[in-house]
């Protein structure tokens, strides 16, 4: 009896010792929950360490699960799920303000953070503080090396929307025509006029090389090939607004930003300099007349008549 009060006296202690051990080991090797001691300089600003250290937290705790403690997003939920978690480490983005490959803005991040990304995992992180989402915003910042050597890029314009309600008619029939005539958002995306009413609008304005002067695709993903294959990575399949989801919302405003400074990493090309402000806007309401006709019976008799097939 002796002997055993003895020996679980002596687990007792060698536990001691280890959780001892333990402490001074971690603090001084800083795999604490506190690894950063100095500011970091991250999209050209110095960042405190007590942000980042506060980010490092919140990233454990609600975002590592998706992806991944290092960002790279390589987890087993990670692989099965479409699109997958972003890989943080690229430093890529794809529903921001600025064109790519520039870095988005804290404004942009803060909005996907608090606001998600519809028909996809990523949550709407709501119940968070404002510090909190700020020093999320930051840490993820730490993750990919692009932000170490770049600056944060600058937004697109965003212009005031010129049409008033009454006007709006006018709009949707100014963004049909440059949806299918100059623009030529179709064939990415779907048609939705006759193949007669677009090749009256393909006499009118030939063959469109507005996508194709001066843009180089900024991710060498895929071996840097643009692919319109549904997969897991970066490159997902350009929606029928009559149907799909839009991950960064249905609001005109992202909508408009959408267009305005593409979609990174993909094959949408930013268009804000190529359009006036008005013709921005009138791309912006015919796709957000589409999007508002989702799942209705005039949505089925636009697509039949479009007689559009991907
Ligand atoms: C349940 C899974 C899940 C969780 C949790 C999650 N995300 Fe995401 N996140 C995703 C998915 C999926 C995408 C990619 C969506 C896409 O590519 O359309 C994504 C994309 C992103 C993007 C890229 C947005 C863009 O415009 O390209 C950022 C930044 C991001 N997440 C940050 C975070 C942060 C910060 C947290 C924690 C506060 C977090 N995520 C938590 C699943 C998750
Ligand atoms: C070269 C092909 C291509 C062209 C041209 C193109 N897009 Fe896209 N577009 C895409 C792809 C790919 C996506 C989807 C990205 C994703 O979800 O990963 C997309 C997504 C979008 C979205 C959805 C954003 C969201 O929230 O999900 C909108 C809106 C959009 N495009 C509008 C347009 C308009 C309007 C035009 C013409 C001015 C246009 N696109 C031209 C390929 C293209």
């Amino acid at each position: 009896m002796t002997e055993l009060a003895c020996f679980s006296r002596y687990l007792l202690q060698l536990c001691y010792f280890f959780t001892v051990l333990g402490a001074v080991v971690s603090s001084v090797v800083g795999c604490s929950n506190k690894p950063f001691r100095s500011p970091v300089y991250l999209g050209g600003k110095m960042i405190d360490a007590e942000v980042l250290n506060t980010g490092h937290s919140v990233f454990r705790r609600f975002c590592a699960g998706c992806h991944g403690i290092d960002g790279k997003a390589d987890t087993d939920a990670a692989r099965s799920s479409v699109p997958s978690p972003r890989d943080l480490t690229l430093g890529i983005y794809k529903f921001v303000s600025v064109p790519a490959p520039s870095l988005p803005t804290d404004n942009d991040l803060t909005r996907i953070v608090r606001r998600g990304l519809q028909g996809t995992a990523m949550p709407a992180f709501t119940g968070l503080t404002d510090n909190e989402v700020n020093a999320v915003v930051q840490y993820i910042k730490t993750l990919s090396n692009r932000w170490r050597t770049n600056e944060a890029g600058v937004a697109v314009p965003h212009y005031p929307d010129p049409f008033p309600p009454e006007q709006r008619d006018v709009a949707i029939a100014r963004g049909e025509e440059l949806y299918h005539g100059v623009a030529r958002c179709w064939p990415c995306h779907p048609a939705y006029l006759s193949p007669a009413e677009r090749a009256v609008l393909h006499e009118q304005y030939g063959k469109s090389t507005l996508y194709t002067d001066g843009y180089e695709l900024p991710v060498t993903l895929n071996g840097g090939r643009p692919t319109s294959d549904r997969t897991k990575f970066l490159q997902m399949l350009p929606p029928d607004f009559l149907s799909d989801t839009f991950r960064a919302g249905k609001r005109d405003e992202d909508i408009y930003r959408s267009i305005a400074a593409g979609i990174g990493g993909t094959q949408m090309y930013p268009v804000y300099d190529k359009f006036s402000a008005d013709d921005l806007w009138a791309l912006t309401h015919y796709v957000s007349y589409l999007a508002h006709l989702a799942d209705t019976p005039k949505a089925e008799a636009i697509r039949r008549h479009s007689e559009f097939r991907r």
